[in-house]
């Protein structure tokens, strides 16, 4: 695992969408995966930056999302679908309709949903980066401590810590859902390689678990290290006392 250091919050998003915007240039149909939360909001904030000011082109980018609550359709402004239109597809190029792909929380077989976004996923050729955030619990996606390693597409109970951490976004503890689908720890290793953010003196106990503890399905996470091309971007927050054993 790569770690770069940056001295702040700004700082990591700008460093981030620098790291995209390359990928994106080289590879003009770069299937991307996109994750969603507070931590990346900044760096989509610079990739529309870029767009307006560069004119860095999405037509051929294709973007898989890890993850989105039951039960929420894509106008609900607490689903993932109106996060990744409001932060970044509505303003850039990229085909929303053909091209960004998230699970549906709206419809009644979820099983059947989770078979058809992993195969989507493959069809495509598979994800080239995959964007993460990283939970206090270690979870990725909403892969909580003791998912199997193995696990594909699926749905999950969220746990009540993640149900706690994102109650800010709602306005009532009521409307929080309680489960999710989201990409397996399969899926996410798949991928060629991962970009992982990581912000704040909240996740510095996190991102001293995943960098010196074991390789472990109760700290999700921890499987990263048998992945061969992970990057990380922390601020200094993040990182402060940590010794790094990697
Ligand atoms: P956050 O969530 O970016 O809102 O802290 C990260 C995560 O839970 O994966």
């Amino acid at each position: 695992m790569k770690i770069i250091e940056v001295k702040d919050y700004m700082e990591m998003s700008q460093k981030a969408a620098e790291y995209i915007i390359e990928k994106v240039c080289n590879q003009p149909n770069i299937k991307l995966g996109m994750a969603t939360g507070g931590t990346p909001v900044g760096m989509y904030k610079k990739l529309v930056e870029d767009h307006q000011k560069n004119g860095t082109s999405y037509k051929k980018v294709m973007t898989f999302n890890l993850d989105e609550y039951i039960g929420l359709n894509g106008d609900n402004k607490n689903s993932y679908r109106y996060y990744m239109n409001e932060n970044l597809f509505n303003h850039i190029d990229i085909d929303k309709k053909r091209n960004t792909f998230i699970p549906r929380g709206d419809i009644k077989d979820y099983n059947e949903e989770c078979l058809r976004y992993e195969d989507l996923i493959d069809k495509h050729g598979g994800v080239d980066v995959q964007i993460l955030g990283i939970g206090n619990n270690g979870h990725i996606g909403f892969n909580e401590p003791g998912t199997s390693f193995q696990s594909v597409t699926h749905v999950v109970n969220l746990a009540s810590s993640t149900i706690q951490a994102n109650a800010r976004f709602f306005e009532r503890m009521e409307e929080v859902p309680t489960q999710a689908i989201t990409m397996g720890i399969s899926t996410i290793m798949r991928s060629k390689e991962i970009l992982l953010l990581v912000s704040g003196e909240s996740k510095n106990q996190a991102l001293h678990s995943l960098l010196n503890g074991e390789i472990t399905e109760s700290f999700p996470a921890s499987i990263l290290k048998n992945h061969p091309c992970v990057t990380i971007i922390a601020d200094k927050a993040a990182i402060a006392g940590l010794k790094i054993h990697i």
